[in-house]
């Protein structure tokens, strides 16, 4: 049976919990990308951050390049959990829609960016709750919203942890069993 590891970074938790489904479903172990566990004797590693400002957290970024030739030689998949209502929609133009991509395009660059051979890669709905960031994210939130939402900073829970799940269910077809 392949060996499955899960590898994830999370500010508030919400990747966590959906990197947690996807290893129940998938039987994988889990690792946070901040402790830059050893992927040796793993067969697939899935890889999974948040989207903040655009991008990918840190330590994932920071596992990617550590661990380059060892991902290389094994097979890996990429998930990220993210705002779906940022993404392009009709009311959007110009310069606020070149900012915005959709979750496909998140997850797909986060694949590339291991430099490796990805079997598939997923965006998921994630949560925001305002009343537990820090005061560093808040005010950067806020003016997000305010200049390009043209709306007061709202929360959303989009977790699905039962889609999270399935999905580790099918990669672990994919591996084989
Ligand atoms: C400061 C901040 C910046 C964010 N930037 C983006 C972004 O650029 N695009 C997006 O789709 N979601 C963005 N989000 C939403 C997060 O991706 C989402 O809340 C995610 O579930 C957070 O993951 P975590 O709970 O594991 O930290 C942002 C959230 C915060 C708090």
């Amino acid at each position: 049976m392949a060996k499955c590891l899960v590898v994830y970074a999370s500010k508030y938790g919400s990747t966590k919990e959906v990197a947690q489904a996807i290893a129940d479903g998938l039987g994988a172990d889990i690792a946070s990308a901040a402790n830059d566990p050893d992927v040796r004797p793993y067969d697939l590693v899935v890889i999974g951050s948040p989207i903040y400002g655009g991008d990918y957290l840190e330590p994932v970024k920071d596992f990617l390049r550590a661990n380059k030739p060892y991902l290389a030689k094994r097979k890996i998949a990429a998930f990220i959990t993210a705002a779906a209502h940022w993404q392009r929609s009709p009311g959007l133009t110009g310069e606020e829609d070149e900012l915005l991509f959709t979750q496909q395009e998140y997850a797909d660059g986060l694949a590339r960016l291991s430099g490796s051979d990805c079997v598939d890669c997923r965006g998921f709905g994630g949560r925001l709750i305002p009343q537990d960031l820090d005061d560093a994210d808040r005010g950067m939130l806020e003016w997000f919203y305010h200049f390009l939402m043209h709306e007061p900073l709202q929360g959303f829970d989009l977790l699905d942890l039962p889609s999270a799940y399935r999905w580790g269910e099918e990669l672990r077809e994919v591996v084989g069993g």
